[in-house]
């Protein structure tokens, strides 16, 4: 808690050996400390031990960032032609690219993932930052005829100051998601990475005055979310907030967005996930997309498949083979080379998670396997079924957020249709059948933001990504996220004689 701790530490990794950690917030292109001089502890997963301390950012802090972004916009970003904002987010890929393996390392043991998925996220942060690199010049508008005496052009122009909060399930793939659009359009950004998971972020800010960025367009500073988060929401010379993470604290941001000036919000929210077994689906394909769907990174996923709807026919020899495939996750070391499932990422996500495997045991569900802590120390938890879940649950109800799946058993396709849109949230669906009809058919009735048929989890940057209903607003990645990040002007112009005489 005191202004003398170093601005950049040496930590180690299994995997990558020993790096500098940036410890200061990124402000102008240079590592600050925080006007406080408050630092707090980043806490290692596997095994709870402090793996360093980073500067906090409190709402001064978060007033130099906003200003430091708002000169960059009035001043150099805005001169910069858009195919040099290409230039540098797609020298910003390839940057992260070249430090594969100390960015996948780092997201390891600050997060707890394994290693070798971390690895895909950073290719994928990579796809994205080079995706949006390539729309940067491609940002057009419209010239539109309304008569002989006038000629009215439609632009697309940046928003402006953009304030980004992630969380910590995906640390640089969300960062990746969050600066692409935000700088192929002209933005510049104060982004707020998640208090559990800072390491990655500031590691990348490195990055982002090697790829060559003006001082100010991106600013990445740490800290919690009642402090330096909620001071971006409210800032009055914040343009735009766009924020991942819970539906709790969604809407704060969007009435802190309405208590202040009323700035643009967009959001990437909860979901309870609805993933849909046929009779006729290919077996083995689908449990394994079904143990991807909920176990991949721990469960920590917004998309999770954590509703399981198996059909009658099927159910008894999907379960067992579900048990089976399931028991073969290596949960255990990130660092481990057939890890898949590492430790969840806070005691305070621990005990939530337990606390609904509690609540499922209590209402009378089946613990087909798991439902228990795995070793006494780090945050593991055993890969958790539950079969015969009720909708009335809790577990089939709420976002767990952990290595825990509900099953329940249906007859027929109107029957699941209903029982998969019962939820508050609407982020993502999946089906798995081998009758094409029934595909289509049932992706057009789920109401959610996208459906995957006979896979799970495999989003793209090219492809859209947000919730219905109570799981966002606005979406993310493809085309669709550069209207989060422009707005329309008209200009238009008389040619003809004054109309009024
Ligand atoms: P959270 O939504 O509170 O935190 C996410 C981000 O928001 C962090 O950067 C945090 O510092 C910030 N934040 C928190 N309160 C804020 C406020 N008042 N104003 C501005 N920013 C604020 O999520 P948390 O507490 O880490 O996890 C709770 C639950 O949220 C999880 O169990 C899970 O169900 C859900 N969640 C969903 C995610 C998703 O990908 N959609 C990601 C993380 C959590
Ligand atoms: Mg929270």
């Amino acid at each position: 808690m005191s202004g003398d701790h170093p601005l950049s530490v040496t930590v180690e990794t299994p995997t990558a050996g020993k790096y500098e950690q940036p410890t200061g917030l990124f402000i102008n292109n240079e590592f600050v400390k925080a006007q406080d001089g408050k630092t707090f502890e980043v806490i290692n997963p596997t095994d709870e031990s402090v793996t360093c301390s980073v500067y906090e950012a409190t709402e001064k802090d978060v007033d130099i960032a906003v200003s430091a972004a708002r000169k960059a916009f009035e001043g150099p970003w805005r001169k910069e032609t858009p195919e040099n904002r290409g230039k540098v987010l797609v020298k910003l890929a390839d940057l992260f690219e070249k430090n594969l393996d100390l960015l996948a390392s780092v997201e390891a043991l600050d997060n707890g993932k394994a290693v070798s998925m971390a690895k895909v996220d950073i290719g994928m942060a990579a796809g994205c930052l080079r995706y949006y690199g390539g729309w940067a010049d491609k940002i057009e508008g419209k010239v539109t005829d309304t008569g002989p005496d006038t000629f009215n052009y439609i632009k697309k122009e940046p928003i402006g100051v953009c304030g980004q909060i992630i969380p910590w399930n995906f640390p640089l793939l969300m960062w990746s998601w969050k600066i692409g659009p935000a700088i192929a359009c002209g933005n510049t950004v104060v982004l707020k990475t998640a208090e559990q998971t800072p390491l990655g972020g500031l590691v990348a800010a490195k990055l982002v005055k090697e790829a060559g960025f003006p001082p100010g367009v991106i600013n990445v500073i740490s800290g919690f979310g009642k402090t330096a988060g909620a001071a971006i929401a409210s800032h009055m010379d914040v343009d735009k907030v766009a924020f991942t993470g819970s539906t709790v604290t969604g809407r704060t941001i969007l009435k802190a967005s309405a208590g202040s000036n009323l700035k643009k919000v967009t959001l990437e929210l909860g979901g309870k996930s609805p993933n849909i077994v046929f009779d006729d689906a290919d077996i083995d394909n689908a449990i394994s997309w079904v143990n991807f769907g909920i176990f991949f990174n721990h469960g920590q996923c917004c998309c999770a498949g954590s509703r399981i709807y198996v059909q009658e026919g099927i159910y008894d020899e999907f379960i067992k083979r579900f048990k089976e495939r399931a028991q073969k996750n290596v949960v255990g070391d990130p660092f481990a080379k057939d890890t898949f499932q590492g430790p969840q990422v806070s005691q305070l996500q621990f005990d939530r998670i337990m606390g609904y495997i509690k609540a499922g045991k209590e209402a009378g569900a089946k613990v087909e396997i798991g439902g228990n802590r795995k070793g006494d120390k780090g945050y593991f938890i055993e890969p958790t079924i539950f079969s015969n879940v009720t909708e009335d649950m809790k577990i089939m109800q709420e976002e767990i957020f952990g290595p825990v799946c509900s099953i329940s058993k249906f007859k027929t396709k109107d029957e699941v249709i209903a029982t998969g849109n019962k939820t508050t949230y609407g982020l993502a669906a999946a089906v798995h059948t081998r009758n094409l009809n029934t595909a289509i058919e049932v992706s057009n009735a789920l109401k959610a933001g996208t459906v995957w048929v006979n896979t799970y989890n495999t989003l793209h940057h090219q492809m859209p990504f947000g919730g219905y209903k109570e799981s966002g607003q606005g979406r993310e990645l493809g085309e669709a996220a550069l209207d989060n990040y422009t707005q329309t002007k008209t200009v238009s112009i008389r040619l003809g004689d004054a109309l009024f005489g």
